[in-house]
């Protein structure tokens, strides 16, 4: 048995349907801060806080879990600035809450999602996992922070930085709900089907056409990296830390076009100010989930991102 927190999230519910596909019984733990009943497609779910470490231990010996899957946080970059309390409360408070938790219980695997936001502004592209760790807003921080103390605890743990997560179930069942959202396909796509405009922040930086170049990594391929990452350590293999991208990347001005061809809708675009802190080119080095876990993106083509992203795509 697996536990899943976050279970019922963007990222978290494609892993979740992903475990169970694999053969894996899953349990969700998530109080729907965020996340959504539906997401888990009938998985059984606790509806409770991760800083809820009584419930959580309960659970883990319950349900007889061996490993655990923790997506639960906050990740609003923005919203970190804002409200820093809150995101050292569940992103550090509650990781700290579910290693008690896990200890109390006797479990010791632990898949971690981390981020590509704790390398900040790198010196070089693609970016490896040994940059050393810049993070530039509070969000980052926290899972900085957190990484640090994984590798200090009594577990195994695979730590995964995630890129651009992206995308949606290519059936079209489970997609991204984010509320407020502030990725840009999603963005991008609801702008279109409104015959909106979207603001594109910044044409003057020093890429090929002159919009930020980000690496877009299909929801679907982070769901399947995270059943290897789990596998390995239910196989007893040791931990790792790995970066989760394409390994390419591309500029906002792409996207957009990629938006306007799935949809079949113009999409208007101003030019506004660059976003303070906004680095131009992030992409990932990934040949070490590749090699260490024979994991490779599936879905590269960002069309087939904005497709599927399309396709699932709600109010
Ligand atoms: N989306 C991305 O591009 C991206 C990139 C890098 C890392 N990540 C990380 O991946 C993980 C999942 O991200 P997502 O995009 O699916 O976010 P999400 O908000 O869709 O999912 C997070 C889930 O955690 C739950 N949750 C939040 N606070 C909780 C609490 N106190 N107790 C129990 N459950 C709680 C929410 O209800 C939600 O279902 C996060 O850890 C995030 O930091 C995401």
């Amino acid at each position: 048995m697996l536990l899943v927190t976050g279970g019922a999230g963007y990222i978290g519910s494609h892993a979740t349907r992903a475990l169970r596909e694999a053969g894996h019984d899953v349990v969700v733990y998530d109080d729907l801060s965020e996340g959504f009943e539906d997401a888990v497609l009938g998985a059984p779910l606790v509806v409770a806080d991760i800083l809820d470490t009584e419930t959580l231990a309960k659970t883990l010996r319950e349900h007889r879990v061996q490993a655990v899957l923790h997506f639960a946080a906050r990740c609003y970059v923005g919203e970190s600035m804002e409200k820093p309390d809150l995101y050292w409360r569940i992103n550090r408070d509650g990781t700290r809450s579910l290693l008690r938790a896990m200890e109390t219980a006797g479990v010791d695997k632990l898949v971690f999602s981390s981020t590509c936001a704790v390398y900040g502004i790198p010196d070089e592209v693609p970016m490896e996992e040994d940059l050393p760790h810049r993070p530039l807003s509070v969000y980052g921080e926290t899972k900085s922070a957190m990484e640090g103390e994984i590798a200090e605890a009594p577990v195994e743990a695979v730590v995964f930085r995630y890129f651009n997560a992206a995308g949606a179930s290519p059936d079209g069942v489970l997609g991204e709900r984010h509320d407020p959202e502030t990725h840009l396909i999603p963005l991008a796509l609801r702008a279109a089907r409104a015959g909106g405009t979207l603001t594109v922040n910044g044409d003057d930086y020093e890429t090929p056409d002159g919009t930020c170049i980000r690496d877009y990594i299909h929801v679907v391929d982070l769901a399947d990296a995270h059943v290897r990452g789990v596998e390995r350590l239910l196989a007893g293999g040791e931990g790792l830390t790995a970066n989760l991208g394409s390994g390419r990347g591309n500029s906002v001005l792409e996207i957009l076009d990629a938006c306007e061809a799935v949809t079949g809708k113009p999409l208007a675009r101003t030019i506004g100010p660059r976003r303070p802190g906004d680095p131009p080119a992030l992409y990932a080095r990934a040949d070490r989930a590749k090699d260490l876990l024979g994991w490779e993106p599936e879905h590269t083509d960002i069309r087939t991102i904005v497709d599927h992203a399309w396709r699932a795509l709600r109010d």
